[in-house]
């Protein structure tokens, strides 16, 4: 391993590289004459909004916001808007791209924040879901991968802002979590 602090690789580059084509695919279907606008939560989506939206084939534009809510590993159950939009959204088809879903409380806040600016729909796509760990009821619409409940880095994940560079999912070895 590279990266001596990972224990193990959960999803490879290349299983990644596919089942976000497919997701792409999809949605590209789903949305056939319509104009979706890809909400990026950052920073963890930005390398899964890429490679998605580059497997989109219908018009789209994208746009992105800063919500905070985690402190190393645990989440701290608040969350706070540190980047929001600058763009009117009524009336539009909103997807947004997390990284991950996890106990849900960030995307379920994020869904009621949207909401009330009346968007035409408001869709989910996440590269992995943790059903494990869910404590809202909120469900991902799109979902390249279903995941045991593990602290995973990678391709836009990170650990105190680390190994967001790998290039598959990784499992960081617990003893330093
Ligand atoms: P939720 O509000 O608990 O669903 O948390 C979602 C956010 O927590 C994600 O956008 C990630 O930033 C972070 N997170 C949750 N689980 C993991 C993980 O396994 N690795 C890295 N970040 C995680
Ligand atoms: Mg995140």
């Amino acid at each position: 391993m590279e990266f001596e602090k990972i224990a193990s690789v959960l999803i490879s580059k290349e299983d990644i590289e596919k089942r976000v084509a497919e997701l792409g695919a999809q949605i590209s279907k789903d949305y056939e004459g319509k104009e979706p606008l890809f909400v990026g939560v950052l920073k963890g989506c930005f390398i899964f909004m890429a490679d998605l939206m580059r497997n989109v084939t219908v018009d789209c534009s994208m746009d992105f916001m800063t919500v905070s809510s985690y402190e190393g590993t645990s989440s701290t159950g608040a969350v706070k808007i540190t980047k929001d939009l600058n763009q009117d959204i009524c009336g539009k088809d909103i997807i947004i791209v997390e990284d991950i879903l996890d106990s849900g409380v960030t995307l379920k806040f994020l869904e009621s924040y949207l909401m009330v600016r009346k968007p035409n729909s408001i869709r989910i796509a996440t590269l992995a879901d943790k059903p494990a760990r869910r404590k809202t009821d909120i469900k991902a619409d799109y979902a390249c991968f279903e995941i045991p409940d593990a602290f995973v880095v990678g391709y836009g994940l990170d650990y105190n802002q680390k190994y967001r560079n790998l290039p598959y999912l990784g499992i960081l070895n617990p003893e330093l979590i």
